[in-house]
Formats: structure tokens, C-alpha cells, sequence
């Protein structure tokens, strides 16, 4: 248990079990489930956390309230890392009111069959809980239809669901000030791309209505609790939702032979000597894709090149530009490379893809038949100097 500010506390769990979160993205520093609980006439909780973790979290709200009990449980958020124990905090509270928007309490009924006792609070509505008052700000679509955030006016607290979280337990300290958050950056960055990604511009909406709010803190429901880097949080997530790429360029591609990962290389060498300085390579048959995303999140130029492989694309790269699509990235300045040994089809498929992507393409797809030759080398180099020129 940790005291935030005043009456306002910290009643988390960190999880360093699990592998996958969402059976999707790596894990590798963990990831936190954030909940809060604010100890005022009406004891008020701010979302749940994942089931497993139930008992310590049970045991984090008693080391606040000890026996007292909790009259409402705001829900921010339904994804169920957070409202997976909802049923087991009604248990344990049965007269706990829930509250949360019509979509929210839908939902609420639709995963745990709970319909009673609830209140419905529409968007700018407020709750008075003794000497805090709670408006909600309905937020669809960062990152499910129902989230919202809900801000203490008195404390000027944001509650922001999803939004600003990272992957990534917390390690003793809770708050931003109180640790070096450096590989917090990254996984930001990297939750970012993965989970909410493809809502660029709900995630401007928010940011515009929450634009006129005074907010000293930003707790969101995974990572630390923002105080003295919020304005570089939000200005990461202004860039972000609006596809904002910085100067640097994104190599990804797939080998079997090494013939594509030497035209990568050359691609590479090229940009360095144009003075690229950013330049990140993947290979996408190694590089568990979050990555590859987070950094494609980064950087304006994306290159990406591959095999040939049963008339389609290299497996994985045909898996990448799916991943790439769904999260429905714009304004990058793109090329493309291929090898084949018989029947090229990269240069096409690409192409065919960036219709719809409508990424600025730079330069003829250079493909490569059999061996490298200095002739496919000079056009590896064309391409580079035509990106670099486009960012
Ligand atoms: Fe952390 Fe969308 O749930």
C-alpha cells in the first residue's frame, strides 16, 4: 500500500508470472495491475485487478480500511486485467455500489451476470464522496467502447484507464519521481503500439476534451503513477495517436539465405552515410513483432524487404504488414526490397499493400533474382538515398 496524496492510495498488484500478456505481447519486466483507493466518507475503489492476483489485493484494501467497508467501485475500464475481480470484490463487499457509463454496466452484466446495485453516470457527471469530487470524462475506444477516466477535482488526479500505462511491475516505488523510469519509456512506447494503437484518434479526442483540466497526477491502470514526467507522457501519446514519426528508419526484414538481410545491410550502411542516425533493423522471423511495432510507432521511414516464398510473401513479413495495417499506421515514407530464386512477387505484394496503407512510397521496389550483384547493391543504395531524403 502506498499514500498517493492525502486520502488517496496505491492497492495494486504486480504480476511476474505471466508470459504473455493478452497471449500476445512479451512480458519481460513483468507488468502491473493498478487500482486505487480512496479512504473518504464514501470509501471509493478505482477499477480491479486480474483475478490471480485477488488475495493480495484483498490484503492491500484491508491495510487502508482494515474491516470498514467500501461503498463504490468506479469502473474505468472492463478489459478483465482490471475488472476480473470485480464478482470477488462484491463478495467480499456485497453492498458496494458499482458505477460506471451505460456501456460499462452492460458489460458488467455481460462478463460477471452483475446488474444490481450499480449507478449509471453519463459523460461530465459527477460523485461526491465526502471531500472529493469525482467527474467522469467518457473516453470510447482508448482502448474498449466503454473506458472512461474519472478525475478528482480536488486532488486533480486523473484516473485514465489504459491511457498512459506501460508494461512493466513496479519495483518498490510507485511514482515516477520516486524511480529511474528509463525502460518505462520503452514499454510505453510499446504498450502504445500494441494495445492501443490502432485508436489514434479516439486518443486525440481524449486528449482534447481532457485539454482545459488541471492534472498534478496520472493514475493510469499499468506502470507507474505520472507526476513530474506528465507533460512528456502526454506529449508522447499526442505524438503517437497522431502517427508522428521521428527523423530514423525502420529496416525490417526476413532472410532465409542471408540474400534479403545483405541488401538490409546495404540499405542500412547507405542511410548511416546519408546521416541517418536512427536506424533500427529486425529481423522478422526473430524479432517478436511488439518490438518491431514500437519502433515503427518511432520512426518516420519504414523499409521493409523479404523473400519470395510459395508465390507470397516471407511468412512473417506477410504477418507484420497485417500487424501493421490493423493498427492502421499513417504518414510514414515506406520502400521495399525482395529476393526470389524463379518468381519475384515482394515489389508487387508491397505495393499492392501500400494502396491501402497510402505510406509515401520512395523508389522502385529493388529485387533481387538468385546471387547479389553490384547492380542490385547500386539500387539498395538508391533506395536508401531516396528515403533519406523523404524524412
Ligand atoms: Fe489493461 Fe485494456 O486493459
Amino acid at each position: 500500500m502506498t499514500i498517493l496524496k492525502g486520502k488517496v492510495n496505491y492497492v495494486g498488484v504486480n504480476d511476474r508470472t505471466k508470459d504473455l500478456f493478452e497471449s500476445l505481447w512479451p512480458l519481460p519486466y513483468g507488468v502491473s495491475y493498478n487500482s486505487y483507493l480512496i479512504d473518504d466518507d464514501k470509501v471509493t475503489l478505482i477499477d480491479t485487478v486480474d483475478v490471480s492476483f485477488f488475495p493480495k489485493f484483498l490484503k492491500n484494501i484491508h491495510e487502508v480500511i482494515g474491516d470498514r467497508p467500501i461503498d463504490y467501485l468506479v469502473i474505468n475500464h472492463m478489459e478483465p486485467d482490471h475488472s476480473g475481480s470485480i464478482s470477488l470484490i462484491r463478495k467480499y463487499y456485497p453492498n458496494i455500489t458499482i458505477v460506471g457509463n451505460k456501456k460499462t454496466l452492460e458489460m458488467v452484466n455481460g462478463f460477471y451476470g452483475e446488474h444490481t446495485q450499480t449507478l449509471a453516470v453519463s459523460d461530465g457527471a459527477e460523485l461526491n464522496i465526502g471531500h472529493h469530487k469525482l467527474r467522469f470524462y467518457l473516453t470510447p475506444m482508448v482502448h474498449w467502447p466503454e473506458t472512461m477516466m474519472t478525475f478528482d477535482e480536488n486532488d486533480h488526479i486523473l484516473f485514465s484507464g489504459d491511457a498512459f500505462g506501460c508494461f512493466g511491475a513496479l519495483n518498490g516505488a510507485v511514482v515516477d519521481k520516486d524511480m529511474n523510469i528509463e525502460h518505462y519509456w520503452g514499454e510505453m512506447i510499446r504498450y502504445y503500439s500494441n494495445i492501443v494503437g490502432k485508436y489514434g484518434s479516439p486518443v486525440q479526442k481524449a486528449l482534447a476534451k481532457l485539454g482545459g483540466i488541471d492534472i498534478e497526477m496520472i493514475c493510469s491502470t499499468h506502470g507507474p503513477v505520472w507526476t513530474e514526467y506528465i507533460p512528456q507522457v502526454v506529449a508522447e501519446y499526442n505524438r503517437m495517436s497522431l502517427y508522428e514519426g521521428a527523423r530514423g528508419v525502420v529496416i525490417a526484414y526476413g532472410s532465409m539465405y542471408g540474400h534479403a538481410e545483405e541488401m538490409a545491410e546495404a540499405i542500412a550502411a547507405e542511410l548511416a552515410a546519408q546521416g541517418v542516425k536512427n536506424i533500427v533493423m529486425h529481423n522478422v522471423a526473430r524479432t517478436d513483432h511488439s518490438y518491431i511495432l514500437a519502433d515503427i510507432f518511432r520512426y518516420k521511414g519504414l523499409v521493409l524487404g523479404c523473400p519470395t516464398y510459395n508465390t507470397q510473401l516471407f511468412p512473417e513479413m506477410d504477418k507484420l504488414l497485417k500487424e501493421i495495417a490493423s493498427r492502421e499506421v499513417k504518414n510514414r515514407v515506406t520502400a521495399y526490397f525482395g529476393t526470389f530464386s524463379w518468381a519475384g512477387q515482394v515489389g508487387k505484394k508491397m505495393c499492392e499493400w501500400n494502396e491501402k496503407m497510402k505510406f509515401t512510397e520512395v523508389c522502385t521496389p529493388v529485387e533481387c533474382k538468385q546471387g547479389i550483384t553490384p547492380e542490385v547493391l547500386e539500387n539498395c543504395s538508391q533506395l536508401a538515398k531516396a528515403v533519406a531524403a523523404q524524412l
